[in-house]
Order: structure tokens, then sequence, then C-alpha cells
């Protein structure tokens, strides 16, 4: 056999990929299953007939090698008698040292045990020990409706829309499920002359949420959908709770409003109910009134830590949601506190929550890391609209390579301990995982 490349001896023996969710169909996935190394015979020697498809789907690496033609076949016994008579069939030669650029200082080997750049030396190697791998199913996309039929893009969120909640909604529902996200968390934008300093038309059972939930619950039944339960889309003061004369939030008779609020989010189908709000006691109250309306099943994803921050920003102006006076500081948690992020978690465990999310993500990795190390429960993780918005104005202004700059974010904060991430680029994402460009 004439030299073959040492690219060819790298290729692994076996040559079977099995995306886990894609959009390849199952007979494709099957085809690849058949090539196994027997099946090949032996590979053809000439470079250009090795064909090694680098194809990403959600981090799975796809390599084919082309199987050779081989007219007659030496049988086993004969390419044994043949070795054993000191005549082995021609192999390729070992590998020439590559040189170093001239003026490389010559020194002798470190005596160094363990070097650990060994398992970094190839994307093989590199692939085999990754320890966190992102998949579309780990996303929970956020979607922005409002009562138009058009879909209005929002200035502060390049690239995201309130949707139209009959079209746009269901299309864009559509194109996630297309890439294997099954889980929505709906916001809507609610009319002006519809706000009340009680926020009751957080509970209307014909408003926008839950006659969005309906829709989509009818289009695709097997879709997980978040609700957001907090009074701010509904209050005419913009805040998560009900505003007292002297601008205290009141708490126990806004966490009645809540219970009010996530109860007609369950009639309509949400499968998860998501206070926001961070009133005390709002996650006990909530399981107690679910329950006894029959809603045993419907799961309460808790904002436990959910920190008084400056990135909500473009989130308030795509639902004109800001408050009307003060800040949110007397019920968000200050972002200088580490050890009350505790406090929280036990609380909502107590109280039954059966998710525990951290928000924002990426600057409060440290308190994702622990509640994943405090609580058994799934973590989740929101990357906020001003961490969205600051990679697409970076990468707008060429200052960032997007997709790199994405993929990375979202990894680290799975690293850090979140099982599931919401992200307004859940769909961009996992669009790239599935290897589209
Ligand atoms: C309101 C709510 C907010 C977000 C989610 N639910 C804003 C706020 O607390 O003021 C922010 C999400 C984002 O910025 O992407 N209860």
């Amino acid at each position: 056999m004439a030299a073959t490349t040492a690219a060819m001896l790298a290729l692994p023996p076996h040559i079977c990929i099995i995306p886990t969710v894609s959009r390849t169909s199952p007979a494709a996935a099957s085809s690849y299953c058949s090539l196994s190394s027997s099946s090949l015979g032996s590979f053809s020697s000439s470079v250009a007939a090795v064909r090694l498809t680098h194809r990403r789907r959600l981090g799975v690496v796809r390599a084919i090698a082309e199987p050779s033609v081989v007219t007659k076949a030496p049988t086993i016994e004969e390419s044994e008698a043949a070795v054993v008579a000191g005549n082995p069939p021609a192999a390729p030669p070992v590998p020439a040292k590559a040189s170093p650029p001239p003026h490389t200082p010559v020194v002798s080997p470190l005596e160094l045990v363990h070097r650990p750049r060994r398992n970094r030396k190839s994307p093989a190697l590199r692939d085999a020990f990754q320890e966190t791998i992102l998949s579309p199913a780990n996303f929970i996309l956020p979607l922005f409706i409002h009562e138009g039929e058009e879909n209005s893009p929002i200035g502060a969120m390049p690239g995201c829309y309130r949707l139209g909640w009959r079209h746009g909604l269901i299309n864009e529902v559509y194109k996630a499920r297309d890439v294997g996200v099954n889980s929505v968390v709906l916001f809507p934008k609610v009319p002006n002359a519809l706000k009340s300093a009680t926020g009751d038309e957080a509970f209307n059972p014909n408003g926008l949420v839950p006659r969005a939930i309906r829709l989509l619950k009818d289009k695709f039944p097997d879709l997980a959908i978040y609700t957001d339960v907090a009074l701010d889309p509904y209050s005419s003061d913009g805040h998560d709770g009900i505003v007292r004369e002297d601008g205290v939030i009141m708490n126990d008779e806004t966490v009645h409003q809540l219970c009010k609020q996530a109860i007609s989010q369950a009639q309509a189908g949400a499968d998860v109910v998501s206070p926001s709000d961070m009133m005390d006691g709002r996650v006990g109250a909530i399981r107690k009134a679910l329950d006894s309306e029959g809603f045993t099943d419907v799961s309460i994803m808790a904002y436990t830590a959910k920190y008084a921050s400056a990135f909500y920003g473009p989130f308030r102006d795509a639902l004109e949601s800001n408050p009307r006076f003060g800040d949110k500081k007397t019920y968000q948690m200050n972002p200088g506190n580490y050890k009350e992020a505790l406090l929280e978690s036990r609380a909502d465990e107590s109280e039954g929550a059966d998710i525990l999310m951290v928000k924002p993500a990426l600057p409060y990795l440290d308190v994702i890391r622990l509640l994943r190390d405090n609580s058994a429960l799934p973590i989740s993780a929101y990357q906020v609209s001003g961490e969205y918005s600051m990679i697409k104005a970076a990468a707008a202004a060429g200052m960032l390579d997007e997709k790199k700059s994405v993929l990375e974010s979202l990894l680290c904060i799975k690293r850090a301990g979140a099982n599931v991430i919401l992200t307004y680029f859940a769909l961009e994402a996992a669009r790239w995982l599935c290897g589209e460009p």
C-alpha cells in the first residue's frame, strides 16, 4: 500500500454518530450507524479519498472516511502467514518530527509528571473530556407578546420583537421547536388603559397571557409553557406589587393577587408558573392556592435570588413597565449580597418550589454555584435583557464575535451550575448547536 497520511491514521476506529436532538431523520441517523469500521474495509490510501467531515451537531463531531474498493483481499490466514514469515505489509512511516522556527532555544525537557496540555491537544480529546455540554433542551425562550397582529421591534433589544399574539407568537414557537427548544416563557405588553394600582388585569381569564397559553397549547400540546407571576406589566405604578400611599410595596396583599394570577395561568394550561415578584411567602401561598384548585401538577419556578439589577433596563423598555417612581430595592436583592441568597433558597425550597432561579446570570455565577451546591432542586439562570443587549451591541460594533461570545456565556452559566437557562439567544444558539451558520 502506498504511504498514507498522518491525518488518516488519526481516524477513530468507530465512525458512528447519533445526534441526540436534531432535525436529522431517524433514517439518516441509522445510516450513520451502519458505517462501522468493519464494514468500511480498508481505507483508501490517497489523501483525496479521505473525506473528513467535521460537522458539529450539538457538539457532536461526525467523521466519515470513504471505504476504498479492494480487489481480491488476502485471507486472514494468508495475511498472518506473511507477517509470521517476516513480510509485514507496508504501513505509513513514523511521521517526521515537526521542526521549530529558527532561533528557538534548545532546552532539556522540564521534568513534569503532569502536562495538562496533553488532554487538550486535539479536537477529539478536547471533545471527549469536555465536562459541560449545552443542548437546546436546556434553553427557555422568553417571548414578548402584545395585542397587535404585527410584530413590533424592540429598540433596546435588536433582533427581539413584541410578537403578535396570534401569528407572530405561533411562528416563533414553531421555529424554536424546529431546533429543539420546546420551552417558552411569556411576557405580556399590556395596554396602559388596562393597568391599575392593584393590577387586576393579571388574573383576567381572557387576558393576553391566558389567551396566548390556550392558543399555544392548542397548537403545540407538548410545549412547556412557563409564565411570569408579578404585577408589574399590569401595574399603573410599574411595580411588582401593590403600592401604598407612602410608597411601600404591600407584601401580603400582593401575594393575594399573585395567587389569583397563578391560578388563572394554570387554568389556561400553564405548565410552570414563575413568581418573579420577590414578595415574602409567595411560593408557599401560590403552592397552596394551586393545590386547592386542583392544580397539583403545575410546577413553580421561583425567582429565588433576583437582584435589583441595572441589567433589566431593556426588558422594561420592551414592556413599558418602568417603575413610575423609585426602584425595586425593597423587594429585589442587593447585588452585594451572597449569603442572603441562601436564606431565599431555603425559604423557596421549604415552601414547595420545584426550580430555583438566579437572575441575572453572568454577573452572578457565584450565586448560581451557591444554590447548586446547597439544593438538590434544578437551578435555572436568567440571562437577562441587558446581558443580551450588551453582546448584541458589541457584536454590531465589530468588537465581539457574536456566536462565540453567546455560546461561551451560555456554556459558562451552565458550568456554574444552571440546569436550564432563560435566554433571548435560545433560538440562535440552538441553531448554532444544530450546525446551522
Ligand atoms: C418583572 C420581571 C423583570 C424581568 C423579568 N420579570 C423586570 C424587573 O424585575 O423589573 C427582567 C427580565 C430581563 O431583563 O430580561 N417581574
